[in-house]
């Protein structure tokens, strides 16, 4: 995964491959005498806490303060584009992101119940700078066992389907979003946001979730409708984006926070993703209030899992200010029954690391 992130980092930036550091070994210390074993620092943490009564000092608070919350600038009329978007929308006239003629081809044969990788692989092949993606995926940390993979063949069946199709999605809202220059930081910044809320969701559903690949996916989708929203934005040539600080997300008021879900759900059928995870592209911000029926119960969980994911990956920065956060206060969390005690804490303490080691 570590490769895989520079790699789209690298290839948002215009800049070279860059090496991966060299994993840090343990040091042998066996001349040492044997000493007893110590607290870990997250069981030390939580007994701190625990005397105190204090639990707002983890990395899992997050503070926010005014200056930190970009408001609108004046270049640029952000209800305009509310009300641009909104009209497409009510009118069901969202433009479909664009695939290219290769991608649309390889997602065609992905289809084909009988389709057979290697053709998969071929036509991937046909552009290798995706072609390289495809392999540092598969060599990643979240994805690899042990052994190097440098075929394509070899690789895309250890993906599996729905991961080479969501692959091909991001790869062509990359290519629509960053057709313009003053966009381009917040594609990237948005693409960094959903690989971080993929893999944290993948790890937490080894304790929270059933299907850490769903989980995954879901991850790496739930945010691509404001990889829709920039694409559209960027068509708009009466908009004039003139400002001294690249745009982010804010800089366009209500348009991201209220419409990247239904987009995201609108592309994402269009698309033909698998319904649970169009569930949890559309719900990830209003699971606990959009009515979800008593039979949908691992819509909701997934819904909460990429919620309490995504609150997470904005902690460790990699994506919007948050504002004030505590994640033990959130709805998706107790309602993933994630309960503060040591054993959580230990489970939890491994993110910061997990996420660190990946970009
Ligand atoms: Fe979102
Ligand atoms: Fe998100």
């Amino acid at each position: 995964m570590v490769s895989f992130i520079k790699k789209i980092v690298d290839m948002f930036n215009g800049d070279e491959e860059k090496l991966s550091p060299s994993p840090k070994l343990p040091s042998s210390r066996a001349s040492e005498k044997p000493k007893p074993r110590a607290r870990s620092a997250a069981g030390r943490a939580l007994q701190a806490a625990k005397d105190s009564g204090d639990y707002s000092a983890y990395w899992w608070c997050s503070e926010c303060t005014s200056s930190d919350v970009a408001h609108p600038l004046e270049e640029i009329d952000d209800e305009w584009v509310f009300d641009e978007l909104n009209k497409q929308i009510q009118n069901n006239q969202f433009p479909v992101i664009e695939i290219s003629q290769n991608e649309l081809q390889v997602i065609e044969l992905l289809n084909n119940d009988d389709f057979d990788f290697a053709e998969v692989a071929y036509l991937i092949n046909k552009s290798p700078a995706m072609a390289g993606e495809f392999i540092a995926l598969v060599n990643s940390s979240v994805c690899g066992r042990g052994v190097r993979i440098n075929d394509l063949r070899t690789a895309l069946p250890r993906l599996g389907r729905d991961s080479v199709r969501a692959m091909l999605y991001l790869y062509s809202c990359k290519i629509n979003a960053s057709t313009s220059k003053e966009l381009q930081a917040m594609a990237t910044s948005i693409v960094n946001h959903s690989y971080a809320t993929a893999i944290i969701a993948s790890y937490l559903s080894q304790r929270y979730f059933h299907d850490p690949d769903t989980a995954f996916l879901a991850g790496l989708l739930h945010d691509v409708g404001k990889l829709g929203i920039l694409t559209s934005i960027s068509e708009y040539s009466e908009l004039q984006i003139k400002t001294k600080e690249a745009p982010c997300e804010e800089t366009f008021g209500r348009t991201f926070p209220e419409f990247h879900a239904v987009v995201g759900s609108f592309l994402a059928k269009k698309w033909n993703i698998d319904d649970l995870v169009i569930s949890a592209i559309e719900h990830h911000h209003d699971f606990f209030e959009c009515g979800f029926d008593i039979d949908e119960q691992e819509h909701y969980m997934l819904s909460a899992l990429i919620n309490l994911s995504d609150a997470i990956a904005c902690i460790l920065g990699k994506g919007r200010n948050y504002g004030e956060i505590n994640i033990f206060d959130l709805v998706s969390t107790s309602e993933l029954n994630i309960d503060l005690d040591e054993e959580t804490l230990k489970f939890l303490d491994e993110i910061p690391a997990i996420i660190e080691n990946n970009f």
